[in-house]
Formats: structure tokens, sequence, C-alpha cells
């Protein structure tokens, strides 16, 4: 039996541990504000954490529970339901005042808030998010909720004022889009959903939400809270899978907002199957292959620690992880065993244990298919460079550094999404730029250096080709007050706190001409509080 077997927890080793969730036969969804009984077949749902039998040796996932596998029957009811508390824009929802609108959300996060325990915990066992991150993921959630909040009040005292120009007397305020479908991914199962879920809702607009294919039974704690907290229809959620339900939501054409973090490749497919793809809004985040570039100026050692950081955080299972690196030739075998080192340094654990920062990985197959990579790398003249890299058992993979790495390989142009760290040698800057351009993604890049006239013209050519340059540090999301986008295939639209709140709106103009009888009628609206868009209160 390898050592990584060896790391697998016993049955009583987990009871003594970290108890699993209990097991949970989920039937239940939510749609029009109740929680419908689901009679038919269900989808089990596996922990990538895998028990290990103390006698014989052997590993099998935990068995976590069960979620409904809707129809398209059902899941156009839960389409329906949004429908209909929208009501072509005079829907309850929509025309709510902003603050009682606020104050639902408020509700909705206090009742969150208690199930803290709960979502943590199934995050460890779901996706296998060591401790300290799983409880990241659910605080930091919640402070985005609170951060909309204030920013949607900000935006409202921002538009509460009229404006005139050129003889013309107006007021803008956004308004809502109507019925947003909202999916996340499974690596950010709660955040990432909600940060499309929870500013398309403040907005205005209703939503069929459904949960990440991995991460799925840690909604269902927060069913109880959805229903309670917000009007019957305004959040529907579904469950099943993505073919049969969220194929025929978006064949309706009732759907107006498709919010979806995944594949390039599932969001072409959706966006096709709209009738009326001019009236689809879409709030994309896809995928990435982010570069790290090291310059011959870099400080070796801080770079290799911010670098393995970057590539490895969750396994290397974030969209902004740094994918690819690359590397002057005269640095690699300077540079190779600092990396090494930086990756012999993490402890490989089950998520809940001090310290785990690499973890079981949540994808059916996902090891072997790290593997091939590496088989398909070592075909082409790679090799990897650190000690006992690319070994795995089960669910379990000791991360890999491979070098060198050349265009001829599968690593060079696919995303690994997973705990491969491939380095590439260049000879001049100009194969690295060539690379970015020739991208099919364009979301973040980092560039290592210490010296502003070789980092200078670089930040000048890649602020064209990515969402954002990171210099001496890895790429990431946070803070979420800044623009989180990408270009190519790795995003549509921009998700920061503020911006997000535009993606799920659109200005809507209210314009008279500016002389005495059209300011007698707009004053005396707005004095007899006759219609809630002219209002001009100051929102506290
Ligand atoms: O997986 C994509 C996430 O948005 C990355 O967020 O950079 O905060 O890990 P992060």
């Amino acid at each position: 039996m390898s050592e990584l077997h060896l790391l697998f927890p016993t049955a009583a080793q987990v009871a003594a541990e970290c108890p699993a969730p209990v097991y949970l036969a989920q039937r239940h969804y939510l749609i029009d504000g109740e929680l419908c009984h689901w009679p038919g077949e269900l989808a089990d749902v596996f922990s990538p954490v895998q028990i290990r039998d103390d006698s014989t040796g052997n590993i099998e996932p935990a068995r976590l529970g069960a979620t409904p596998l809707l129809d398209s029957a059902a899941a156009l009811k839960a389409l329906d339901a949004a429908v209909r508390a929208y009501d072509l824009g005079r829907g309850e929802w929509p025309t709510m005042p902003l603050l009682q609108r606020i104050r639902h959300v408020e509700q909705f996060l206090a009742a969150m808030a208690e199930k803290r325990a709960a979502v943590v915990q199934l995050l460890m066992w779901e996706i296998g998010k060591n401790a300290a991150d799983a409880a990241k993921e659910f605080d930091r959630t919640c402070d985005y909720i609170r951060d909309t909040i204030q920013a949607l009040k900000q935006q409202d005292r921002a538009a509460s004022h009229f404006i005139t120009e050129q003889g013309v007397l107006g007021k803008i305020r956004r308004v809502p889009l109507g019925v947003a479908l909202c999916m996340g991914p499974f690596n950010y199962p709660l955040n990432e959903t909600f940060t499309t879920l929870i500013p398309a809702l403040m907005m205005g607009n209703t939503v069929v939400f459904k949960p990440a294919k991995y991460g799925v039974l840690l909604i269902e704690p927060l069913l109880q809270a959805f229903r309670q907290c917000f009007p019957a229809g305004v959040i529907n959620v579904i469950y099943g899978r993505g073919r049969e339900t969220v194929g025929a939501l978006m064949q309706s054409g009732n759907v107006d907002v498709l919010a979806f973090i995944g594949t390039n490749k599932g969001a072409s497919d959706l966006k096709r199957l709209h009738p009326k793809p001019h009236r689809l809004k879409a709030v994309l985040g896809l995928d990435a292959k982010n570069p790290a570039i090291v310059l011959p100026c870099a400080d070796l050692q801080a770079t290799a620690k911010e670098v393995i950081a970057g590539a490895l955080a969750f396994n290397g299972q974030r969209c902004t992880a740094l994918k690819i690196i690359f590397v002057p030739r005269r640095q690699a075998s300077a540079l190779l065993p600092l990396l090494a080192a930086q990756i012999d340094a993490l402890k490989l654990a089950m998520p809940w244990q001090a310290d785990a920062q690499i973890t079981p990985l949540p994808e059916p197959g996902k090891t072997d298919a790290m593997a091939a990579l590496i088989a398909d790398a070592r075909d082409h003249g790679a090799q990897v460079v650190n000690c006992g890299g690319g070994n795995f058992a089960g669910s379990l993979m000791r991360p890999a550094l491979i070098y060198p790495v050349s265009p001829k390989m599968r690593l060079y142009q696919e995303e690994q999404f997973g705990p491969l760290v491939p380095v590439v040698p260049y000879d001049d800057i100009n194969e690295v730029v060539h690379y970015v351009i020739r991208s099919n993604f364009g979301q973040q890049l980092s560039i290592f250096g210490t010296d502003g006239r070789a980092i200078g013209p670089l930040v000048d050519i890649f602020a064209n080709q990515v969402g954002r340059i990171n210099i001496n540090s890895q790429c990431q999301r946070s803070p979420d007050s800044f623009p989180f986008t990408g270009r190519k295939d790795s995003a549509e639209g921009t998700l920061s706190v503020q911006d997000a709140l535009h993606q799920f709106s659109i200005p809507t103009l209210v314009a008279t001409k500016g002389n005495e009888a059209g300011i007698h009628l707009v004053r005396n609206m707005v004095q007899q509080r006759d219609s809630a868009f002219l209002a001009t209160d100051f929102l506290f």
C-alpha cells in the first residue's frame, strides 16, 4: 500500500477527527416559495474523501447523500414561477422599494449565518476544500452580500437626483432585466454562485438557481432561508442533469440573463439554445490558462513561493490559478529546485486535518486525467522534476512540477485545473508575448521581476490582452471591489461588487422638457410621491 493510500482515513479515524455530514437523501427543491417533493430518480453524491478499509486496505469514496434528478417539466415549473414573480416587470419584487428589497436580503444573510457550520462541513466533504479555505469561502460570501448592500445603497443615492442637459430634465435609474438563470462552479460552489445570484436578486430580477455539479448538498441548509426570506417565486432552486433541465429552460426563451461560471463550450452550447439570442444577456466566467512570466531580474526565492501558492492553492482548482510558468532558459536550473522545494513543503492531508494544503480531488477520474497529461508531456520530452510528483492513490495526487514543457504538449494549451505545474523555458521574451497574444484565453497573468524597465513595456503590451496584470503576485479575483473579468474565451462581462449590480440591470431614463411646465409637473409628482422611480429619497 502506498504512502498516499495511508493518508486516507479509516472509518474510526473519521469518527474521531471530523464525522462526515449525516447522510442526506434530498428529495426537496424550491419552487414558488414551496419545498416540493421529488418522487423520481436521485443522483448519488460521493465525497472526494475516500475511506480506507483497515483490513483490506481498499479505499472507497464516502457516500454523502443524493439529490433530485429533476426532469425538464419540473425545471420548467421553476422557470414559470420566476416568470410569474417577475410578471413582465410588474411583479411585487421588481417594483418593491429598494430599502424593502434590501431588508429581505439582510434577513437572508442573518438566516444564512446560522448555517455556517453545516455549509463549511459540506464544503470540506463535498469538494475537499481545506477547513481554513472552506470557512473563508463562507465568510467571504457573507462579506460580499454586505458589500453589495452598501454598493446598492450608494448606487441609489447617486441616482436620486435629477439632471438637466441641453434643456432636457431627466432622471436615470438602473432597473432589472427579468429572469436570471444562475449557475456556479464546483470549486467555489457557494461564493461564485452567490456573486451572481445576490446582485441579480438585489437589482429586482427573479432567479432560477441550479447548484454546481459538486458542492450541491451544501445548498440544502439554505433552502429554508431562501423560502422564508423572499417572496414566492423570486428564488427557485432546481437540481438535475444540465442537459435536461437547463437545456429546456434556455429553449423556452424565457431566460433573460444567463449567469454561468464554467467552460466556454458549455456557455456556447447554452447560449445557442435560446431562440432570441439578442434578448439574452450573458454574464460568464469561463476557462483560463493564466501564465506566470518570470523575468531574468526576478527574485527567484520570492517568485518560487508566490508561483507555487498561485498554482496549487486548492490543488490548482481555481480559474485564476497560475497554469503555465515561463522561465528564462538560463535561470531554469536555479528556479526549478526552489519550485520543487515549495511543492515538497505542501502538506497532503484530508480537508479537516491541520494545515492540509493538498487534498482529494472531487471530479471522478481526475487523477487519471492528470496522469494522462503528464504521460503526454513525458512522451514529448518533459520530466517530472519533483520527487514523487504525479504519484496518486484514488483521488489524492502529489503535485507534479513538469519541465521542459513545449508547444507539442497538451499541457501547453489545455487548462489542467488540477495539481500540475508546467514550466516552459524561453530564450526571448517575444516567445511569451506571442503565447499570450495567440492564446484563446485572456483572464489574467503574473509578471515576476524587479526591473521596472523590463516590466513596464510588458504591462503595456499585456494590458490589451488580459483582464488583470499582477506584478510579483499570483493571479486572483480578490479584492471583490476590483473588476473581475477576462477577454476571448475567458469571460463575458465584469464582476466586482459594483459591476455585478450593473450586469444584472439596465439604465432607464425618464425625461421631459426642462421648461416651466415640465419642471412644475415633475416637482408635483416628486412632492406627492406619485412615482417610486422619480423619488428623490436618500437611502440611509
Ligand atoms: O475560480 C475562480 C475564482 O473566482 C477565483 O477566485 O482568485 O479568489 O481564488 P480566487
